[in-house]
């Protein structure tokens, strides 16, 4: 597979949100990914249904939705009508998760699943037939800006390996900590999905932040 870039909103200028993500999707992002915090799951907050669905309206993306909220089954039609092309939930957050999944494919989003850094990564292997993507958390979830943690190579190599013991077509997504000097670290364990958010919004030049992302991925496992 090849490796897909998803930057990260939470790096944004929020006061020109519009005009900020048009800019990254422009510079060649394959999607924009959108943090959805509820100060419960994490201990932080963001947005909602209706930043996304005016994003939907304003840029022209793909958009990876990425669910830091409790119980998060409760809003899965709503995020897939607001917008979101992949909708991707905490396996943490959620008592049903077969469920959760389904509810997903049912409204016509691509379903994730993802873990927290202490969650092992194993615990979402009984469901990884349904998925269409594992976002791997390299940070603990809540903030922008923190340091990639060093465990996480090791974790995606796991979970990569998993998939194709049993020859599945499962993207393996990681998020947090992620710049130009991690992506390889990533792309080499089996990643195929990078989030970056401080690394592209909060770049002067996202284009250039993009372009030194897929450099710094070349010639690795998947790229
Ligand atoms: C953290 C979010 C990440 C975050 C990544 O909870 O899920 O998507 O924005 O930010 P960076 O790339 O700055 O670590
Ligand atoms: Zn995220």
């Amino acid at each position: 597979m090849e490796i897909l870039l998803s930057p990260s909103i939470l790096s944004a200028d929020f006061a020109a949100l519009g005009d900020s993500c048009a800019r990254v999707a422009d510079a060649g992002a394959d999607m924009l990914h959108i943090d959805v915090m509820d100060g419960v799951f994490v201990p932080n907050l963001t947005f909602g249904m209706p930043v996304l669905r005016a994003l939907k309206k304003r840029v022209a993306a793909v958009y990876d939705v990425h669910l830091m909220i409790d119980r998060p089954h409760r809003y899965v039609r709503e995020f897939c009508e607001a917008g979101a092309d992949w909708l991707t939930f905490h396996l943490e957050a959620e008592p049903d998760v077969e469920d959760t999944i389904e509810a997903i494919r049912a409204a016509g989003a691509k379903p994730g699943l993802s873990v927290k850094p202490g969650t092992p990564v194993e615990a979402v292997f009984p469901y990884l037939d349904r998925l269409a993507m594992v976002l791997v958390m390299s940070v603990e979830p809540g903030f922008g800006g923190q340091s990639f943690l060093p465990q996480s190579p090791g974790r995606i190599a796991a979970l990569r390996r998993e998939i194709e013991r049993r020859g599945l077509t499962v993207r393996v997504s990681v998020d947090g900590g992620v710049n130009a000097a991690t992506a390889p670290l990533c792309a080499a364990a089996g990643a195929d999905t990078l989030v970056a958010g401080s690394a592209v919004f909060g770049a002067p030049d996202p284009a250039a932040a993009i372009a030194s992302l897929r450099e710094a991925c070349r010639g690795e496992v998947g790229a």
